[in-house]
């Protein structure tokens, strides 16, 4: 495992990556590829794809990694992706956006089964059990493409060893943007090994913002006005409890943190475990 810590992961990976664009070869050497094994769209703007796993690629569940396409001119563009499956699975998944004219997904969009795609070897991430306390609860808290780390962590038996509880809060525009969550929660619960802690532990909320749905309302307010504890018969948060896991756009993410530090809630590192800890989806304003 290959954690890379200073002065960011995101920085740390571009500098890896950096460093393998300079090599003679173009920086895809063989083993930066892995073939694609099957796509799914779910809307116009979400896919998801599955590809082979190189025998030595290693990664804790919830970390990401750079992935991308060579474009027309030989050149590799790459994107850090969360890797959305767990990691003691025999293939890699990825949950994308579609920006239409993104460098990387205009292409990535028409991937299909047999396609090479750049992967490479190094992963990193703050969203870590490593960076947590110990605590009885556990949120996920995810907008958009923001729940593909999520979707790898509660896959992870670890999470229902270290936490009683486990709540999944999705938050989207609409109710098809909640497919895919939706699909990973139900196999999830029904997966032979892990479907028994999943159905007993998680606790799945999807809400949407912009269409009638069973749960409606953005994640910051379903926090603030407790709702969100109070559906699920819980105490409202408490930082000697609930530890908290955040990946959305930088408004989401900041506005949740301001929340949090509100209740005296910590943020964690590697050398300092705490209460919650925070990863963007994406960096800019969004689509
Ligand atoms: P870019 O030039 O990279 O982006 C153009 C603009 O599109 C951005 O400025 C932003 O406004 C918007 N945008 C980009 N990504 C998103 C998004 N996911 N949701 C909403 N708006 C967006 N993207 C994924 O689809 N799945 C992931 O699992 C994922 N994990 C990431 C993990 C990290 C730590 C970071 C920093 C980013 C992650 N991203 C993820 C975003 C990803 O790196 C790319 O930005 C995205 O794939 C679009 O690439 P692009 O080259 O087409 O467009
Ligand atoms: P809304 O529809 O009210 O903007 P997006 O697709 O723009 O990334 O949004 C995904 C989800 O995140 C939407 O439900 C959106 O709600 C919500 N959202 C966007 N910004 C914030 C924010 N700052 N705080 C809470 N929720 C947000």
């Amino acid at each position: 495992m290959t954690q890379l810590q200073n002065p960011s992961p995101l920085a740390a990976l571009d500098q890896a990556n950096k460093s393998l664009a300079s090599h003679p070869k173009g920086g895809i050497s063989a083993p930066d590829q892995v073939t694609v094994t099957a796509v799914t769209h779910w809307t116009d703007k979400l896919f998801s794809f599955q590809t082979d796993r190189p025998p030595g690629f290693r990664f804790q569940s919830g970390e990401f990694a750079m992935i991308g396409l060579v474009d027309d001119e030989g050149k590799a563009v790459t994107r850090a992706y969360s890797i959305a499956s767990p990691h003691w699975d025999d293939h890699l998944e990825f949950y994308s956006i579609i920006v239409p004219d993104g460098p990387l997904t205009s292409r990535l969009r028409h991937v299909q089964i047999g396609d090479k795609i750049i992967l490479r070897p190094k992963t990193t991430g703050t969203l870590g059990l490593a960076r947590l306390r110990d605590g009885q609860r556990l949120y996920l808290l995810a907008t958009g493409t923001g729940f593909a780390p999520f979707a790898a962590l509660i896959r992870d038996p670890e999470i229902y060893e270290r936490f009683e509880q486990v709540i999944l809060v999705h938050g989207c525009r609409t109710i098809a943007e909640l497919g895919y969550s939706q699909k990973i929660v139900a196999d999830s619960r029904a997966h032979p090994l892990i479907g028994e802690m999943v159905t007993r532990q998680l606790h799945y909320v999807p809400s949407v913002t912009r269409e009638n749905f069973t749960q409606t309302g953005r994640i910051t307010t379903l926090l603030a006005d407790g709702k969100l504890a109070s559906s699920l018969s819980l105490p409202p948060l408490d930082p000697a409890f609930d530890r908290i896991m955040i990946c959305g756009s930088i408004g989401l993410n900041q506005d949740i943190a301001a929340q949090l530090l509100e209740k005296n809630f910590h943020e964690g590192n590697l050398s300092s475990p705490g209460d919650y800890v925070i990863e963007r989806a994406f960096v800019g304003d969004g689509i």
